[in-house]
């Protein structure tokens, strides 16, 4: 079954508004001729109405870092669905960072993947092990904990408008990336199995898994080269336009 792929750039805790429009003008040439992939890129709140304003009919897709699960209300600092839909087709959820400094569990996940979906925003659904994890050799437990916890109680409906990123913690912004075998083997063995388990073959068949933790021009072939990789979530490289334009080629061919 084809899977589109998709190129999606997570831009973290960078640029202000206007570095965030040079970063998307310096990019938006060539990137918007990449049309046979879906590209995304994610800046932060306060750059996305500048940003979205840039890509209006490009093709290229604007999403938010993350989202709360209400809808308004006394929620200092929380950003809702509603609003980020004004602008965003696209939310990231459960990235590791957001696991691992700001106390999000499987639970919180499943909280804001609902909202999402109950606010036509597509979300990609971070998953991935940590290094002690790994070394534990409890990788595809936890990875698959993270899946059917995080999407519990979806129904097979809802395959279609969501997106996966395998994410190991210890390649994401370290320049170790995992090998594309084994992240392949991870995708197919592990995430699209728990997928199955919790929406079923058939929509686990059609969903994109993306590969995300050091991708870079050099190595994005080879992760796009594996039957189970999708697509990647790019992080330091898709600051840097020409190296972003690079993944997206190598997507593409
Ligand atoms: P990286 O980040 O590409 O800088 O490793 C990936 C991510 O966190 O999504």
């Amino acid at each position: 079954m084809a899977r589109k792929p998709i190129v999606a750039g997570n831009w973290k805790m960078n640029k202000t508004s206007a570095e965030a429009v040079g970063l998307v003008e310096a990019m938006l040439p060539r990137l918007r001729e990449i049309d046979t992939i879906e590209r995304m890129v994610f800046p932060v709140y306060t750059a996305i109405p500048a940003v979205s304003a840039c890509l209006t009919g490009s093709g290229i897709v604007v999403g938010a870092q993350n989202i709360f699960w209400e809808e308004a209300g006394a929620y200092t600092a929380e950003i809702s669905p509603v609003m980020v839909k004004e602008f965003c087709t696209h939310v990231i959820i459960g990235h590791s960072e957001r696991r691992q400094y700001f106390g999000e569990t499987d639970e919180t996940v499943n909280k804001r993947v609902k909202a999402a979906l109950a606010h036509d925003i597509k979300p990609i659904v971070c998953v991935g092990e940590t290094l002690k994890e790994r070394e534990a050799g409890t990788t595809a437990e936890v990875v698959r904990r993270q899946i059917v916890e995080g999407l519990a109680g979806l129904n097979p409906a809802a395959a279609e408008n969501l997106i996966i990123a395998y994410e190991p913690v210890w390649a994401i912004g370290t320049g170790m990336a995992a090998t594309p075998e084994d992240a392949n083997a991870v995708h197919a063995g592990t995430v699209r199995t728990a997928l199955a388990s919790v929406l079923g073959e058939e929509a686990a068949a059609a969903m994109r898994i993306l590969y995300g933790g050091s991708v870079k021009p050099g190595n994005a072939k080879a992760f796009f080269e594996q039957p189970d990789i999708d697509g990647a979530l790019v992080g330091g490289a898709s600051l840097k336009p020409d190296d972003f334009i690079a993944i997206a080629e190598a997507a593409a061919i």
